[in-house]
């Protein structure tokens, strides 16, 4: 048996069984109310439109604890014991052992002067008084639990001064439900020179805990200073730091763009909170962190901006730098007054893709990256136009990059999708949250756009609240009909990103999500597989069709030509949504191929028996692509499509 499919599997195997029933290609045996027309597939005419190679991409926004506790695989939170509690107590942090014999308190006497929170620790316990039995210490649950799994390497590195008499030193570091592991046996010795030691280890876990926490025990009197206490597990993505499944599905995404690192994120609540870059680089242990007030948790920075640019070179996508233009949810800064943020953003730039030898190049290269990093993209500003101040804010810092930086494209936050700009910009952004209906009536929200003006950024939209649940299939359908509208429009549309991207189960702050996960599971929402649907259209070939239907409402279609590099295999996509509670049938024809030309065909659904059903960590399958393939279809064939579905047919035309 001959499979057209490119990725022939068991998965395909199986589904190759109900093909029979579900492609019924070749005998017509009801009266289609909706035909769909490809024209001239073989022949390039004036109405195929060359898709963006950088059409569908990602966006990254430090929320919903989707980088600190998520992609950024540092296990240990509050590792600075920046965020306290109430009158410098432990935050996050908790006591082990009997309180009579530990004292703990936050103060600021670290060595690091842009954090200078530590954690002093009073031992109590002496020959006639000693310890009880395990010691006593501090604990850190990390982020809702530690992933520490069996055989995985992990490097623990804290930071200690000793404030007492010289002597033993035997602080034991070891991580629940796996039993113990030594860090620092080898140790013996903190002088009291009043200098802080970096103690570095490696460990191997014995045993595998998903919900571990972090133990610092001891059994000897003293008295001591603790500050930037890490667990890093070695098994990252290339060694850069993200954990290996979260950065796994968004690559499955092929994104050609990567938006960071917000979002109202940039701008904060206030301003005291925006996004700092130049407080993000440098070694860990140095970096502020910063609270992230609009989304209420403290981030600790670990992606900071070298980590972003990284993180878009590792998935081959060009980055897209969103900046500070003098604006919180609550302030705005004057436009004589904006100087320094005019020039925090050519120095980030000048970090990004100036020369080593520049002055931010060099500190890049200094870093580790020598060879400046692909950035063609950067937005003025989140979500700023409705600011009074926006215009002018706007201008200067688009007048400052465009004589600095003539190649850079200029991203607007005003809405030029109905009407013009009152200011050069090369893209305009473009967000949008809404009803699953209002979503698939916007797939036309870009027909009547000027093609003369800036491009289209549509840099966040997503189907929300009552329709979409957690993440439900009528949200995903009406998404997928909205991306079939951009790219009917790809000629304006430039670039299109999904949000949010990620969110940690505990901390759902923005619902829904495209990718939701804990310390060691995850799964993709509906919305998530609607994207993967769209993953090839990026670069490819719009093709004209014609949709004739009586539920104009609720179908939508589209043709692309599409080819697979690695197997150097031409396709034709052809994508139908059926946002309707009936089932439709539709009749399909390819023009331009001579009749009786077969082809191999590969169907692929997203559908489920309910319209609010949900993946989960339970069911993180439910809602998923079902494929199946054909051999010997001709370039006409009856589909029927299930209530709310997205069906694609991907034509193998060598
Ligand atoms: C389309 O045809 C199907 C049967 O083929 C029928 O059930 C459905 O009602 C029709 N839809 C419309 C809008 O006419
Ligand atoms: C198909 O191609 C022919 C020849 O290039 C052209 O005359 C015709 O208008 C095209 N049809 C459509 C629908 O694009
Ligand atoms: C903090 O300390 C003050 C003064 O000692 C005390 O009145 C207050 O109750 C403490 N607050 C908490 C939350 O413990
Ligand atoms: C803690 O230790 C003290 C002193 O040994 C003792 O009196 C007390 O009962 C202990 N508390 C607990 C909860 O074990
Ligand atoms: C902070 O820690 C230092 C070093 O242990 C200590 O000398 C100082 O008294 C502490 N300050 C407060 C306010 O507890
Ligand atoms: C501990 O120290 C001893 C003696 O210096 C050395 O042989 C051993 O390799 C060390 N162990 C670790 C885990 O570093
Ligand atoms: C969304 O998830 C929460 C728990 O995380 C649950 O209580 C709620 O019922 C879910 N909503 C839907 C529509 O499934
Ligand atoms: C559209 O479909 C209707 C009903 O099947 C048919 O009468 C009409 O001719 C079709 N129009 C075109 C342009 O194909």
């Amino acid at each position: 048996m001959a499979s057209c499919s490119s990725k022939a599997s068991l998965h395909v195997m199986f589904y190759f069984l109900f093909a029979i029933y579900f492609l019924s290609f070749e005998h017509c045996c009801v009266d289609a109310n909706s035909t769909l027309i490809v024209h001239n597939a073989t022949t390039v005419s004036s109405k195929t439109i060359p898709i963006p190679d950088t059409f569908l991409g990602v966006f990254v926004e430090e929320i919903n604890h989707a980088c600190a506790g998520g992609l950024w695989a540092e296990l240990v939170r509050n590792k600075g014991f920046e965020v306290r509690g109430p009158n410098n107590t432990l935050n996050v942090w908790s006591i082990i052992g009997n309180e009579s014999f530990i004292s703990v308190s936050i103060n600021d006497s670290s060595c690091f002067e842009r954090n200078k929170a530590a954690l002093q620790m009073e031992v109590h316990c002496n020959d006639k008084n000693p310890c009880p039995s395990g010691g006593v210490g501090i604990s850190n649950p990390g982020y809702w639990g530690m992933n520490i799994e069996q055989g995985k390497r992990y490097k623990v590195v804290y930071h200690i001064k000793s404030e007492g008499e010289e002597g033993d030193f035997n602080f034991q570091l070891s991580f629940t439900g796996v039993g113990v592991i030594e860090v620092s046996s080898n140790i013996t010795q903190v002088p009291e020179d009043g200098k802080w030691r970096k103690v570095e280890t490696e460990v191997e876990a014995k045993a595998t805990n998903h919900y571990s926490s972090l133990q610092i025990t001891t059994s000897k009197g003293g008295s001591y200073l603790f500050d930037q206490i890490s667990v890093m597990p070695l098994d990252t993505y290339m060694g850069h730091g993200f954990r290996k499944d979260l950065f796994q599905m968004v690559a499955d995404l092929k994104p050609k763009f990567m938006r960071f690192p917000g979002g109202t994120y940039v701008e904060g609540y206030h301003l005291q909170n925006k996004y700092q870059w130049k407080d993000t680089i440098g070694a860990w242990e140095e970096r502020p962190g910063h609270n992230n007030d609009i989304w209420n948790y403290w981030s600790d920075d670990g992606i900071g901006y070298l980590e972003y640019l990284q993180l878009a070179e590792d998935l081959g996508a060009l980055p897209i730098w969103v900046f500070n233009a003098g604006f919180s949810r609550n302030e705005q800064i004057n436009p004589s007054d904006l100087g320094p943020y005019v020039q925090d953003a050519l120095d980030g730039i000048e970090f990004a893709k100036g020369s080593p030898e520049s002055k931010w190049g060099s500190v890049r290269a200094g870093l580790g990256h020598p060879k400046p990093f692909d950035l063609r993209y950067v937005a003025i500003g989140n979500e700023d136009c409705e600011f009074s101040n926006y215009q002018a804010n706007y201008l200067k810092i688009h007048d400052a990059i465009r004589s600095a930086y003539p190649d850079i494209k200029l991203i607007s936050n005003c809405d030029a999708s109905v009407t013009p700009l009152k200011h050069p910009a090369d893209l305009f952004d473009f967000h949008t949250y809404t009803t699953s209906k209002d979503l698939f009536s916007m797939s036309t929200q870009f027909d009547r756009t000027a093609r003369s003006g800036p491009k289209a950024f549509v840099s966040e939209f997503a189907v929300w609240r009552k329709d979409a649940g957690n993440g439900s299939l009528l949200a995903a359908v009406a998404e997928a009909a909205f991306l079939i509208g951009l790219e009917k429009n790809s000629d304006i549309v430039d670039m299109v990103a999904y949000a949010p991207l990620f969110s940690n189960i505990n901390d759902r702050k923005w619902i829904p999500d495209a990718i939701v996960f804990d310390s060691y599971q995850m799964y993709g929402t509906p919305s998530y597989w609607v994207q993967k649907l769209f993953v090839e259209s990026s670069g490819a070939t719009f093709l004209p069709s014609t949709l004739n239907t009586t539920s104009s409402n609720q179908l939508i279609a589209s043709a692309i030509s599409w080819k697979d590099s690695t197997e150097n295999k031409n396709y034709i996509r052809i994508k139908v949504v059926n946002f309707g509670r009936g089932t439709e049938t539709i009749d399909i024809s390819i023009d331009g191929f001579p009749v009786g030309q077969q082809f191999g065909c590969t169907k692929t659904v997203l559908t489920s028996d309910n319209v609010m059903d949900e993946n989960s960590f339970a069911q993180p399958t439910k809602v998923v692509p079902q494929t199946s393939s054909a051999v010997n279809v001709e370039s006409k064939i009856q589909a029927i499509l299930s209530p709310f579905s997205v069906t694609s047919f991907d034509f193998l035309i060598l």
